[in-house]
Formats: C-alpha cells, structure tokens, sequence
C-alpha cells in the first residue's frame, strides 16, 4: 500500500528531505509540526495518537508545560557554558539526580550512545585499576541483538548486519553472549580480562524482548561473583517507561554503572547520563573525558524538570495500569494476525502474523490513516509505546483505532 501525498504540502517536505537529507532513515510519509501530550499534528491539522513518543523519549508527552517552562527561563539567562568553566546549575543537578537515583556521582553526556560510550571508558579504567587487567586486554561483555547506538564502538558490538555491514573495521576488546542466558554469562565472566557486562534490562530496538524473571538478579550475582562491573543500559527502558522509575527495579538490582537518556529531557534537548559510585567515577582524571555541551546549564535545568515530573504525576504507575490495560485489550481482539503482545508497563509490541513479509508496516500506514502512529522495527515487530500520561479512555480509543486497521491484513 502506499500513501498518496502528490500535490499537498506533504510532498513538497518529503520531497526537500529526500533531495537534501541523508537516507539513512525510513520514516512513514507524515510531515508534523505541532506535539501536545499523547497527540502530534500533521500539516494538514489531522490528530494522532503517538505510539512511539520519540523512541521513549517523550515518556511525559509531548512539550510538557512544566518541562518548557524551565528550558524557556533558562534558556534566557544562560544556555551554555563548557565545563573550562562552572555554572551554577551542574551542581545542583549532579546534587539532585544522585539522590534520585542513590548513586555518588554523575557524569552528564548528551546522547544516548555517548552515555554508552562513557560507560565503558570507565569500565575499562576501572578494570585496569581496581581488577588490575593487563594493559589493553580488558574485555566487555555484550549480549546479542543488544541496541545502543550508531558510533563505531557501538556497531562493533551489535548482531546486526544493517548496523556493522561495510563499517568496519571494529573495536577490538567486545565479546557477545546470548540475552537471557546466564549459564552462557557465567562462562563469559570467568575470564579475568572481563571487566563488565553491559546489557538492557529489557531488549527494545530487538523488538521489547523480555528476559525471564530472575535474570537480572542472576545478572548481578554473576557479576558480583566474578568481580565484573554489570552496566545496565536503561536509556530505553528507565525513567517510569516499564512500569517503575528504572526497569531493574522490577528485580529490585542495582546495577554498578546506570546509563540514562532520552526522556531525561523529556524529549526536549539531547541528555544523557552515567552514574556510579566514586570506587568507579573517580577513576577519571581531568581531561581524560568529557564532551562540550555535558552538564550545560540549559540541560541540567530541563533534566531536573523533567525527573520531578515523572514522580509528581506518578508516572510509573500509569505506566504499569495502561500497560496492563493495553495489552489485555490487544488480546481480547483475538486478531489471527496478532501472533504475540508483549511488553512491560508501556513499552509493547505487538508481532504480526502474515504472508507478507511488508505486513507490519502496510498496518503502519493503516494505523496512520485512522489517526495512530506507530513503527515497525525487524520486519514483523511493532512498537506500541505511547507517552506514560496516557489515559484509559485513550488506552480504549487507540484499541479501537488498532482493530479497525487490523482488518487490512485479516
Ligand atoms: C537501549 C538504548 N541505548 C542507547 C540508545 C542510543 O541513544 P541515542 O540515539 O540517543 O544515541 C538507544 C536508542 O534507541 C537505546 O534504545
């Protein structure tokens, strides 16, 4: 199926990304230009349901009131400062999301992957100082089918031939292991040259693959075990999107490296960050690491917003009802073409059962049409995700929108 956009403004948007963009994306053929809450806007006026919220971004909807408010003071009175100099705001925030999260310190970063990044710099130092690793022979550990960003360290780890294919060469020093296999970690860890494991807590970009119960648990007693650092990717599935404020929390882990993102600015500005206790942090040296726009004074501002939003809206427990709401909904519909609804709290997926290997994303555009946005990820997987403020009367709203596109399949 494809959607006629000639003539209309929409194509004349389409058509300036595709002459002077990249294609390094697929995006369904929608052009917006207005967000408030669960809803964004096409040019054309018509209101959708957002099923994505920026990949988890938005987790407290699109352009909170609270959330802009504190980057339009902030913005007026300092936005950027370097870290050659100090601002009055980084100490306040370093002070705030520590308690938040009950960690020492904190290293502020902008995007995902450079907290991913950042991570594993301080896992490596860490290695060679406390576990007293022989120079350059420290090891990471991933597991595959991982997601954690696009730059050559995170392709050098990734299971993904779209991700690596032509990329190379990679990073040396990465070891793969199979998700939700801990007698596989187990071997991996024995390795003295391991000095951590970094892993989701529940698999996003794979498609939201949810490990049994018990794994992060085992996770942790591994590491602890074999003296390895357990570094817990939560840039997808923290900050209230699963059900709790951070998706370790389901086993109640604590894992010794946390890496936020995303809707640490509410999907506002890039910020991204890392926290540990000083035993790992202060390993790094002035100089040793940092990058120009971390721990801005406009970022600090929007991050500490938008951390107090989630707790003063409750938004873990939305989460966790919605979620529970949605997916027995999705599975009262006894749809044949819903083969599997999965998920934790709000963040699902559905994968669709059909001949047609381009079935999920024709129901993309289904979806589209009938006022829901939402995207295919490895063919067959959908990501239901819609920003954690949502109500139930929406919840039933959008089912009704999803069984009704579902007809174009059955
Ligand atoms: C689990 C996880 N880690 C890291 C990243 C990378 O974040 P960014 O795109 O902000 O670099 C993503 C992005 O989707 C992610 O899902």
């Amino acid at each position: 199926m494809t959607i006629n956009t000639a003539g209309s403004q929409t194509a004349t948007f389409l058509d300036l990304e595709e002459k002077y963009g990249a294609h390094n994306y697929h995006p369904l053929p929608v052009v917006l230009n207005k967000g408030q809450g669960v809803f964004l806007w096409d040019l054309e006026g018509k209101q959708y349901f957002d099923f994505l919220s920026g990949y988890s971004a938005v987790n407290q909807g699109h352009c909170h009131p609270r959330i802009i408010a504190a980057l339009v003071k902030q913005a007026q009175k300092l936005t950027l400062t370097s870290r050659a100099f100090h601002n009055n705001l980084l100490g306040e925030y370093c002070k705030y999301i520590t308690g938040y999260f009950g960690y020492d310190k904190v290293l502020p970063m902008n995007t995902g992957v450079e907290g991913g990044e950042t991570a594993i710099k301080l896992a490596r130092k860490w290695g060679y100082i406390n576990k007293g690793i022989a120079e350059n022979k420290a090891k990471i550990i991933f597991a595959e089918h991982n997601f954690w960003g696009r730059t050559l360290a995170a392709i050098s780890s990734s299971t993904d031939p779209d991700s690596y294919t032509n990329f190379g060469p990679y990073m040396p020093g990465f070891e793969l292991v199979p998700y939700n296999n801990l007698a596989q970690l187990e071997r991996a860890l024995q390795d003295k040259n391991a000095a951590a494991f970094m892993v989701e807590p529940i698999q996003g970009e794979a498609g939201v693959v949810i490990p049994d119960d018990g794994y992060l648990k085992g996770v942790r007693k591994l590491c602890d075990e074999h003296n390895v650092l357990f570094i817990a990717d939560e840039i997808q599935t923290g900050l209230c999107r699963t059900g709790k404020m951070l998706a370790c929390d389901h086993e109640n882990v604590r894992p010794d490296i946390l890496i936020l993102g995303k809707a640490l600015s509410g999907g506002v500005l890039p910020v991204s960050a890392v926290l540990a206790d000083d035993e790992i942090m202060l390993n790094l040296k002035p100089g040793e690491h940092g990058s120009t726009y971390g721990g801005n004074p406009l970022a600090c501002a929007v991050a500490m917003e938008a951390l107090q939003v989630l707790k003063d809206e409750k938004m873990a427990e939305n989460a966790e009802e919605m979620g529970q709401l949605l997916r027995s909904e999705l599975e009262n519909l006894q749809s044949p073409v819903l083969q599997i609804v999965r998920g934790k709290g709000l963040l699902n997926a559905i994968v669709v059962n059909h001949t047609d290997p381009n079935a999920a994303w024709c129901l993309c555009l289904e979806l589209m049409k009938h006022g829901l946005l939402a995207k295919p990820t490895h063919g067959d997987k959908i990501r239901f995700a819609p920003p954690l403020i949502i109500t139930k009367e929406q919840i039933l709203d959008c089912v009704q929108i999803i069984k009704q596109s579902l007809k174009i399949l059955e």
